[in-house]
């Protein structure tokens, strides 16, 4: 594949996701050291341990692993709907456009997405309620659940406050919707607030979180709700192929990415510098909330193209640049970032 940047002698800065992370020394040395037993079988007590600290950590009854946020998500999905069900979504959720359509064709809900005008990212209760509407006559959707995404990735890694996150879940409880919430950045939403993570899972039936995404960790999430839902989430998982044996090295991988949490601060203070940085360069950049910052440009494709050739790696989301800053990069490499990117700066702003 051709890579420009190789021409060029020059490190690439890859800020296209804060899932390009490789695990550090001590991750490695955590999983190569990992107990571990068969969790097909019964139970891997290293991922036993971690469920049990995110379980914790989240305020939620139990947890269990899983490879992905997708499948996290899709076996949340599953266990809420039956065919014939409608479920809501914030306007571009990655349960809507970024997961293949699991949720209706494999989970059986029919999909609504309910526009953002709540914020960035989130609807109105009164959206929720409108949406949720009154029973119909047989042959209509039955709307049965909401599902949240906090932080909302593709609105520019945006928070749903408290206050929001209490009301729209109060909304849904008031027409009978259950709950479940797409929490694969919950981490970010919860540092940004200076909250602890459980303050934000307040009155959700089901949350899922990733271990992946800033933290570190080669991959895993985790699935949280009641005991006896996550039991019937193990036979889910089992039944979409993510039973897995020794899981405990990656359940080692997972615990060593939450004493990464602390930190995560940091990552959202490098956002904000590249934002600073593009505004001076007379870029349109607003001011990030949290580790994802979407500039708007006059030609994403362009954009994207020179700003490759000048070893600066991001990915377009419709005609913004979308870059993340993560735990691998200092403020050295965004500044550095920076440098690179002001010759490119005519292009960026469309002047
Ligand atoms: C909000 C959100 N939910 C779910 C996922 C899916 O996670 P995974 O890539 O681990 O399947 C992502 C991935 O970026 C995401 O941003």
């Amino acid at each position: 594949m051709f890579e420009p940047w190789l021409n060029l002698e020059m490190r690439p800065i890859d800020l296209r996701s804060d899932t390009v992370t490789k695990p550090s020394p001590e991750m490695r040395a955590a999983m190569a050291e990992a107990e571990v037993g068969d969790d097909v079988l019964d139970r891997d007590p290293t991922l036993a341990r971690l469920e049990e600290r995110v379980a914790d950590l989240l305020g939620m009854e139990a947890a269990l692993w899983v490879p992905s946020g997708c499948m996290g998500n899709l076996i949340a999905l599953m266990l809420h709907l039956r065919r014939g069900d409608r479920f809501l979504a914030p306007a571009q959720a990655h349960v809507l456009g970024s997961e293949l359509g699991t949720g209706a064709w494999l989970a059986g809900g029919m999909p609504e997405a309910l526009p953002w005008e709540g914020g960035p990212g989130r609807p109105t209760p009164a959206q929720v309620t409108r949406a949720a509407g009154a029973p119909g006559p047989y042959y209509t959707l039955r709307t049965t659940l909401l599902c949240l995404e906090n932080t909302h990735n593709f609105a520019g890694g945006t928070v749903t406050p408290l206050a929001d996150h209490r009301v729209l879940v109060g909304a849904a409880k008031a027409a009978r919707l259950v709950v479940h919430l797409d929490g694969a950045r919950l981490w970010h939403a919860a540092a940004a607030q200076g909250l602890p993570p459980a303050a934000l899972t307040e009155g959700v039936d089901t949350v899922q979180v990733c271990l992946s995404k800033g933290l570190g960790a080669p991959m895993g999430s985790l699935v949280c709700g009641p005991k006896p839902a996550m039991a019937e989430a193990r036979r889910l998982r089992k039944m979409l192929g993510g039973g897995v044996r020794q899981g405990g090295v990656m359940g080692a991988a997972g615990l060593v990415a939450l004493d990464y949490l602390p930190s995560l601060a940091e990552d959202h203070a490098k956002t904000r510098r590249l934002a600073e940085g593009l505004r001076g360069f007379g870029i349109s950049a607003p001011v990030p909330e949290t580790n994802i910052l979407l500039a708007p440009v006059p030609d994403a494709a362009l954009a994207l193209q020179a700003l490759e050739g000048a070893g600066v790696r991001a990915l377009p989301v419709g005609s913004a640049i979308r870059f993340i800053p993560h735990r691998d990069l200092t403020l050295a490499d965004i500044d550095e970032a920076l440098g690179r990117i002001e010759p490119l700066a005519p292009l960026l702003r469309g002047a």
